[in-house]
């Protein structure tokens, strides 16, 4: 076996790697340290505040809360329906400050301070009465959402031509097949230019 060169050790070698090593540790967390932004983390449950169809509401829940959850299970607004947790049923559409989004992938903490619009509040308006007088529903699963996304469809686009209308529709789902009814619902509110 050879013997070390003079002047440089095994033991020599450890501690100068230890050195080398802890101060390299040091320079990556003065790096890591300097390139975060911090963010409020929020740990357990928590109170939020939101306006759900023009009413002030504050509500405990976790991080982890659905918008969904928090409209069904404490505020009992159980239009909106949970069939997909992955919203692709657009069962689930309520307005958060006028824009359509998906409850069952929004959580609550999320839209803190924000504006809340359900189908209940949409109920007496020229919607409803629109897929009442067209027979746009059978088992009605699906109405909530669609009344919703039509809001803030029209809203956008008062004067919608049919083919926008099913454009503009297409990320709700019905699985009665209802699709040709409240196609002429939406048409008959666009000629009464009736907005709910
Ligand atoms: S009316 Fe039954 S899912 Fe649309």
């Amino acid at each position: 076996m050879s013997q070390p060169t003079k002047g440089f050790s095994r033991r020599a070698f450890l501690r100068g790697s230890g050195v080398a090593a802890a101060a390299s540790s040091v320079t990556s967390t003065q790096s890591a340290s300097a390139a975060i932004v911090p963010v409020p983390i929020i740990a357990g449950e928590t109170q939020v505040s939101l306006t759900v169809n023009g009413q002030k509401k504050t509500v405990t829940v976790e991080p982890r809360t659905t918008l969904l959850d928090t409209l069904r299970y404490q505020l009992n607004l159980t239009g909106a329906k949970p069939v997909s947790s992955d919203g692709s049923s657009g069962a689930s559409t309520v307005l958060v400050d006028g824009k359509p989004v998906m409850a069952s992938t929004t959580l609550t903490v999320a839209v803190s301070g924000k504006s809340i619009s359900t189908c209940e509040g949409l109920k007496d308006g020229d919607i409803p009465k629109a897929f009442v007088s067209n027979d746009a529903q059978q088992c009605g699963f699906c109405t909530p959402g669609f009344v919703v996304a039509v809001k803030a469809f029209l809203n956008q686009h008062p004067d919608a031509t049919e083919e926008q209308i099913r454009a503009g529709l297409n990320g709700n789902i019905c699985r009665c097949g209802t699709y040709a009814n409240v196609l002429q619902a939406v048409i008959a509110l666009v000629k009464g230019n009736q907005n709910g």
